[in-house]
């Protein structure tokens, strides 16, 4: 018999959250559009001063949205759908390029704890993987030229546990926390962990920028060392074996025309596609 949803709730959330309650304003939605729609539309100049973090968790998205303008499935109380707004002082998007990066550093330290698990990593720029399957995904959008700031809507969506149907109407493999036995399958407590951890990440990254997480992402990274494809925008594809990220959190490729950094495409391994 499968165990009934345990819907998500604040009180929940914020006992596993480590920092002040004052310092976070959650709210939870049934159903909603998607939640970084949601946030985009509510930038405001409250949230640049000591601001509560802004952030809202829904039980089902209508339209979900993924990166380059895929949509993100999930379906009611089996992901965990969630934004937060981040104002950035002092940087603009240009300087943000790590930002994708270590918020993928911050979701691996949850999900490594919760599911005790190291095979749980990184594919740049932030998909999460497990077994090469997708767990989880993040899509940021940068908003700038307001109040002298850089807004971030930072949107996570993270497998729990996808019904069958779902699972084959995605046309990429998933997976989900209840697949690899995670431990700890409670949303409301891994929503607060990670709440906790973003904060820290976040923080940390607008203080000393990527190069403080780079060897930690690189570590996490699935196909460090491996020979892959990057599709790019314009349907380019450049091949070449990853050699780590940069300072600046762009992906390096050794190419047989010499070593290329990318800040933008998509990696898959070679031997997928032969
Ligand atoms: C990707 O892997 O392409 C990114 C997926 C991001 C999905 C999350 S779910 C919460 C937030 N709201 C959205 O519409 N998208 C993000």
């Amino acid at each position: 018999m499968s165990t009934p949803t345990k819907w998500l709730n604040k009180e929940d959330i914020y006992c596993a959250y480590s920092f002040k309650s004052d310092s976070l304003d959650l709210k939870i939605i049934n159903c909603i559009d998607s939640t970084n729609s949601y946030l985009s539309k509510r930038i405001n100049k409250q949230n640049i001063y000591n601001k509560p973090i802004q952030v809202i968790a829904a039980e089902l998205q209508t339209n979900g949205r993924g990166r380059a303008g895929r949509i993100w499935h999930s379906g009611l109380g089996n992901c965990l759908t969630f934004s937060l707004q981040w104002c950035f002082k002092r940087h603009s998007p240009d300087k943000l390029v790590g930002l994708s990066l270590v918020v993928g550093v911050a979701i691996i330290r949850v999900l490594r704890n919760s599911c005790e698990s190291d095979d749980i990593k990184l594919k740049w720029p932030n998909d999460v993987l497990y077994n090469q399957k997708k767990l989880a995904g993040t899509l940021i959008e940068l908003r700038n030229g307001l109040y002298e700031c850089t807004f971030a809507v930072i949107g996570i969506g993270i497998n729990f546990k996808l019904t069958n149907s779902m699972k084959a109407a995605i046309s990429q493999a998933v997976t989900d926390l209840c697949e690899i036995n995670c431990a700890e399958l409670d949303r409301n407590q891994i929503l607060g962990n990670l709440l906790s951890e973003l904060k820290i990440v976040l923080s940390d990254f607008e203080k000393h920028g990527f190069s403080y997480f780079r060897e930690e992402w690189i570590r996490y990274h699935a196909f460090d060392g491996q020979s892959v494809c990057l599709h790019l925008p314009d349907d380019k594809i450049e091949e070449g074996i990853v050699d780590g990220v940069d300072n600046s959190g762009a992906i390096a490729l050794i190419t047989p025309n010499g070593k290329k950094l990318f800040n933008i495409g998509d990696v898959s391994l070679r031997s997928r596609l032969s």
